[in-house]
C-alpha cells in the first residue's frame, strides 16, 4: 500500500472517508501520517480515534513567513514515509515551494464543479449563480488556486428551494465517495 498523508484544518470529513477507504484490503493507499494547521481541528480526535499518527503544525506561530511553515509540514510528511499528500479541507494556499515539491502527487478535493466557483463559499456562488448542477472536484494541485489537472467530478442538481447548508450537504455526499475511488483510480494508473 502507498502510504499517504492526509492535510486537513477542520471537521474532517473527507479524511474519514479516506481513512475508511484505506481500511478495505484492496484500497491501494494507506495513511502515514494526518497533519492539520490547526490545533483544535475535530478531524484530529478521529484521526486519533482510528489510531492514526496526527500531528499539528500551526501556521499562526510561523508569523508571516508561510514557506517556513511549509517547510514544517513538508518534513513532517516526507518523516511519516508518505509519498502522496491528500488535502482534504486543508484551508491554506500554498506558496509555490510547497506546490512544486509535491508537484503530480497533491491532490485536493474543491466543493463545485471546477473551473466553475473556485475559492470559498462555493455553495452560496452556485446558487447566486442561479447554477442547475453543482458538485465537486478532486484535481492535482498546481500554484493556481483551484486550477490543477481536474482527475474527476461528481454533480449534483440545484433544487429550487436550496439553501447554502442543504447543497453543501448533497455535495459532501459525494465528495466521501468521490475522493476515495479517484484517488484509487490516480494510484493505480501510477
Ligand atoms: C469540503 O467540502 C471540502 O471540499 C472543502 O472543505 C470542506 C472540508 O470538509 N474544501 C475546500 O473548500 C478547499 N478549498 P471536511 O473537513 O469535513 O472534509
Amino acid at each position: 500500500k502507498l502510504p499517504i498523508a492526509v492535510l486537513i484544518s477542520g471537521r474532517g470529513s473527507n479524511m474519514k472517508a479516506l481513512i475508511e477507504a484505506c481500511e478495505k484490503p484492496d484500497f491501494p493507499a494507506r495513511i502515514s501520517l494526518v497533519l492539520s494547521n490547526r490545533p483544535d481541528a475535530i478531524g484530529l480526535d478521529v484521526a486519533r480515534n482510528a489510531q492514526l499518527t496526527t500531528q499539528v503544525i500551526d501556521h499562526k506561530t510561523f508569523g508571516k513567513d508561510r514557506e517556513a511553515h511549509e517547510r514544517k509540514v513538508h518534513e513532517a510528511v516526507k518523516a511519516s514515509g508518505a509519498e502522496l499528500i491528500c488535502l482534504a479541507g486543508y484551508m491554506r494556499v500554498l506558496t509555490p515551494w510547497l506546490v512544486e515539491k509535491w508537484y503530480g502527487k497533491m491532490l485536493n478535493i474543491h466543493p463545485s464543479l471546477l473551473p466553475a466557483f473556485p475559492g470559498l463559499h462555493t455553495h452560496e456562488a452556485a446558487i447566486k449563480a442561479g447554477a442547475h448542477e453543482h458538485g465537486c472536484t478532486v484535481h492535482l494541485v498546481t500554484s493556481g488556486v483551484d486550477e490543477g489537472p481536474i482527475l474527476g467530478q461528481a454533480r449534483v442538481p440545484v433544487l429550487a428551494d436550496d439553501t447554502p447548508e442543504s447543497l453543501a450537504g448533497r455535495v459532501l455526499v459525494e465528495e466521501h465517495t468521490l475522493y476515495p475511488k479517484i484517488l484509487k483510480e490516480f494510484i493505480e494508473r501510477k
